[in-house]
This record gives structure tokens, sequence and C-alpha cells, in this order.
């Protein structure tokens, strides 16, 4: 999407449309669902073969992405390649409202839980801000070398937030994901948005896969979990399947420890379609913190970062189109199939955490990227509309610089 696409997104919202007729379009996007979840065929060896060779061999890498496409009527699913929910109009009128219902649930939650300002959807409590490098691999393989990781570049410099997931301030020892955002600093090239000029933002969870099969199964999430523990775990006994990532969102200890993953596709060049993940570096010692307090975790990364840490990042390319694919989120591209290639080490130098206020005004997007690496997938493209419809109507600061 274009920036003037993107502002037009932020007009529709400013223009508050009509809401769509959820039944009536549920029902025009259920022969879509099934395509996908059970007629989808697999294929042999050699078409796998033939589609990755097309898709890396006939698109140049530095292209604009394509855009997505209606999807195929025999469940043929392509590499590297996007497919509307329903028709590209059903999207549109979705993600719209899915605008307006964040920005609902965001009110309603300030009063629910005496908040002072209106917080983010989701991921409203942070555990604290650091700074850091992003040191690339200098072994890193070929098919990395796109975008930020292209053959010119050696670092970035980082600010990481850590946070929980749910859109208010909860005691740390509740269920819940956990968050970590990167935003890498003076990054040049076009941006998909126009609020920050030169960042390259890359947001991951705790879990391989967001709830839900696609943004309508998240936003439904969203208003259940808004109403309480009982309602989130009724939404997760009605989609066992794809509500999963409920499931990995017990206590943690350290937000150090943690394993964290971009869940939703995005590109690497034009041409390949991948996850990025970040884990504890080789050797880092973990760590074992009081659980005391409703805020331990900020405790404790205040601790650690006393003392610096690790993650290494890793790219795991898409692998077969089926079996890995970039629709559906809920299923989770089997890393001992396609094995996480490492592309550098993000090193938090011994420093004490940013101040508090100054991280919670930062703005994390999806869509503070170059066309090297857009987001891929239906719940990414509910994203654009959802992640600008939640920081427009809460207090946030201007684009950092690097320091
Ligand atoms: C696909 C996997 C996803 C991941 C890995 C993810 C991760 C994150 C993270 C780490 C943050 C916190 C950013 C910060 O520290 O400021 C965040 C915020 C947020 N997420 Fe997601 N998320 C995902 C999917 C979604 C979806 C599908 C939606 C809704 C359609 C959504 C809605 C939000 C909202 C509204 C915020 C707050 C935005 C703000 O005001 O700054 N997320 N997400």
């Amino acid at each position: 999407m274009t920036q003037a696409a993107s502002e037009e997104s932020k007009n529709e919202l400013g223009a508050a449309p009509k809401l769509p007729e959820h039944g009536a379009l549920m029902l025009r996007l259920l022969p879509f669902a099934f395509a996908f979840a059970a007629c989808a065929p697999h294929l042999t060896d050699a078409e796998r073969q033939l589609q990755l060779d097309r898709s890396i061999h006939a698109i140049d890498p530095n292209a604009e992405p394509a855009a997505p496409r209606d999807a195929p009527a025999d469940g043929r699913l392509e590499f590297n390649t996007e497919y509307w929910l329903g028709t590209e109009k059903d999207e549109a009128a979705l993600i719209a409202s899915f605008g307006q219902q964040i920005q609902a649930l965001q009110r309603e939650a300030k009063d629910k839980h005496q908040a002072a300002t209106v917080l983010r959807g989701f991921h409203a409590k942070s555990h604290g801000c650091v700074l850091g490098e992003l040191k690339l691999d200098a072994s890193r393989p070929e098919r990395t070398r796109f975008g930020v990781f292209a053959q010119t570049f050696t670092s970035w410099p980082v600010i990481v937030r850590y946070s929980n997931g749910v859109g208010w301030a909860q005691a740390d020892d509740e269920l819940d994901a956990r968050g970590m955002a990167v935003k890498l600093l003076g990054v040049p090239g076009t941006k998909y948005l126009t609020d920050e000029t030169a960042t390259q933002d890359f947001l991951m969870t705790n879990s391989p896969t967001p709830v839900g099969k696609d943004a309508v199964e998240f936003m439904e999430f969203a208003r259940a979990n808004a109403n309480g523990r009982a309602a989130g775990i009724g939404f997760l006994l009605g989609h066992l399947r794809s509500g999963n990532a409920l499931l990995r969102t017990g206590t943690i200890a350290s937000t150090v420890n943690e394993t964290y993953w971009t869940g939703g596709p995005l590109h690497l060049g034009a041409h390949q379609a991948v996850k990025i993940s970040a884990t504890p570096c080789a050797g880092q010692k973990k760590r074992e913190p009081s659980k005391e307090g409703p805020d331990y975790l900020a405790a404790d990364l205040t601790n650690a970062a006393k003392e610096g840490f690790c993650f290494t990042l890793r790219a795991q390319f898409q692998k077969d189109p089926i079996e890995m694919p970039i629709e559906n989120s809920s299923i989770i591209w089997d890393e001992t199939e396609s094995v996480p290639v490492a592309l550098g080490n993000l090193v938090v130098p011994a420093q004490a955490l940013m101040d508090k206020a100054q991280c919670d005004a930062l703005v994390f997007h999806p869509w503070h990227s170059i066309a090297a690496h857009k987001p891929m997938g239906n719940h990414n493209r509910a994203r654009l509309v959802v992640y600008s419809a939640s920081q427009s109507i809460r207090p946030h600061g201007k684009e950092p610089v690097a320091p």
C-alpha cells in the first residue's frame, strides 16, 4: 500500500463510515475460509520447486511487492503471495470497522480500569525500553541480504520496548502475551506511513502465532477479552485450534529469557516471505528473579539492563505455501522444516532503562517499514488501520532519532 492509500485509510476512519453488516459479510467469507482450511491441495515436490523458483527468480527482489490477489478457486496457493479475505471490497469494509472497534475498546478500558489517559489498544503496560545495537552477522546467507539486512549495512541503532499484551495495566503474574517491539533508527528509503521517516519496526510477541486464524478472529478475541478473563477463556474454548496462541500466555520469569516471533509474515526483498524471531543469545544465563509484586517484570528488566543482554534475530523462510500459509496465521511455520537463519545479534549494553513516559510515548507500527520488509497477510493488513486508530487517540511523541 502506498502512502496515499494509507492516508486514505486514515481518512476513512475520520469520516466514521457505517459499520458493515457483519453477518452478511461472514457468510460471504465462509467459502473462502473453507477453501483455505480444507481444500488446499498439497503440492508435489516438483510443483513446489517450480513455484519457489518462479517466486525467487521472476520477481525483482528490489521491486515493490505485489498487491494481494483474489483467492484461487482451486485452492492452489502460491509462494510469497497474499490473498484478500473474501473480496478486496469485503476486506476493506471489515478493516475499516476494526479501527472503530479498537478505539471503542480503548475508551472502555480507560473507564473500566480508571487509567489517567487512553492507552494502547493492546500492549498498554510497558516493562521498560532500552537502547541497543543490531549487529548484523557478517556471515549471514546471501538470501537474507535485502532491506535493512543488505550487504552494505553492518549495524543499526535500536530502541526496544517490552510489554504485557492486554490494553490496560494488570499484574505481571496474570496470563498474558508479552511483547518485544524493536525499532531500527536512521533507516533510509520510502516508508508506507508518513509519521516516521527513518525507522523500521519489527513487532513480536512470545508466541509463534497471533490469536486467531485471521484478523476477524483476532478482533472477536479483542472484544471477548475486554469483557474479562471468563469471556477470553470462552473464546479459547470456541476456537481451540486458531486461538491456540492463548495457550502460550502463561506467567514468565523474565522478559529477557523469552523467544519472540513476528507471528505474521513479511517480505525479505519483494520475492521472499519470512517470519522474524528473537531468541536470547547462545550462552546467555537464564534469569531467575523473584516474582513478587505486580510489576516484577519491570524490576527484573531494570536489573537485566544494568548488566546488559543480547538477542539473536533470525529469519524463517516460507518453504511451502500450504504448510506455511500467509493468510492463516494460526498455523505455525514448522522450525524443523524451515530452520530460521541468523541475521545478527541485538546487543543491549549495560544501562538504566529509558524514562517511562518517553518509552510509552513511542510509536511502534508494523507499517513503519520499507518495501523490502512490507508486512504480509490479512492480520497485517488490518494492523495498518488498527494501530494508526489506536495511536491517534492515545498520547504519543514524535519520531525518535538515533542517539
Ligand atoms: C500478527 C501478530 C502480532 C504481533 C506480533 C503483535 C505485536 C504487538 C506488539 C509487540 C505491540 C506493542 C508495541 C509497542 O511496544 O508499542 C502491539 C501493539 C498493538 N497491537 Fe499488535 N501484534 C500482532 C497482531 C495484532 C493484530 C492482528 C491487531 C489488531 C488487528 C493488533 C493490535 C494492536 C494494537 C491496537 C496495538 C497498540 C498500538 C499502539 O497504540 O501503539 N495486533 N502489537
